[in-house]
């Protein structure tokens, strides 16, 4: 694992330790690198009124943009896993981005115009597999379509 995906997938996993996932019991931690070399994380926050719950990269992205760094993401890591009696994230299987968030993922991407790097962790053990969002999400509609950025 490069030094990158391991400082990624080391905060997505940090991250989920504030997952507030009291319903589902599936916590999620998502880190953004982004272009600076900072990185800005979320965790997922569920909601009594289960559809308005928010998943963890969806909250990452909306952070980046409130700090004003949309544009700045470069890659992101993902992790999640069901909560031991401590809520904390177990197992060893890499889990992506689900649809909705590779859409609000690829506002970023194609506001900074960049093909971002998403690299799917598991909250334990080595196991990571990394796509390009574009594999993801391929001929996404975005920004460009409304004539924007
Ligand atoms: N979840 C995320 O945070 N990100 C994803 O990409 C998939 C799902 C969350 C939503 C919900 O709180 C829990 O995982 C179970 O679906």
């Amino acid at each position: 694992m490069s030094d990158e995906i391991r400082r990624l997938i080391d905060a997505a996993r940090q991250a989920a330790r504030h997952a507030h996932a009291p319903y589902s019991r599936f916590a999620v931690g998502a880190a953004l690198l982004l272009d600076d070399g900072s990185i800005v994380t979320g965790a997922n926050v569920e909601n009594a009124s289960y559809g308005l719950s928010l998943c963890a990269e969806t909250v990452a992205v909306a952070t980046a943009s409130a700090q004003g760094r949309l544009k700045d993401i470069v890659a992101i890591g993902v992790i999640g896993g069901a909560m031991d009696e401590a809520g904390h994230a177990t197992g060893t299987t890499p889990v992506s981005p689900c649809g909705r968030c590779r859409q609000v993922i690829n506002e970023a991407a194609q506001m900074g115009h960049r093909d971002v790097l998403v690299h799917c962790g598991a909250a334990t053990g080595d196991a990571v597999t990394s796509y390009r969002l574009s594999a993801l999400l391929p001929d996404a509609f975005g920004p460009s379509d409304l004539g924007i950025g």
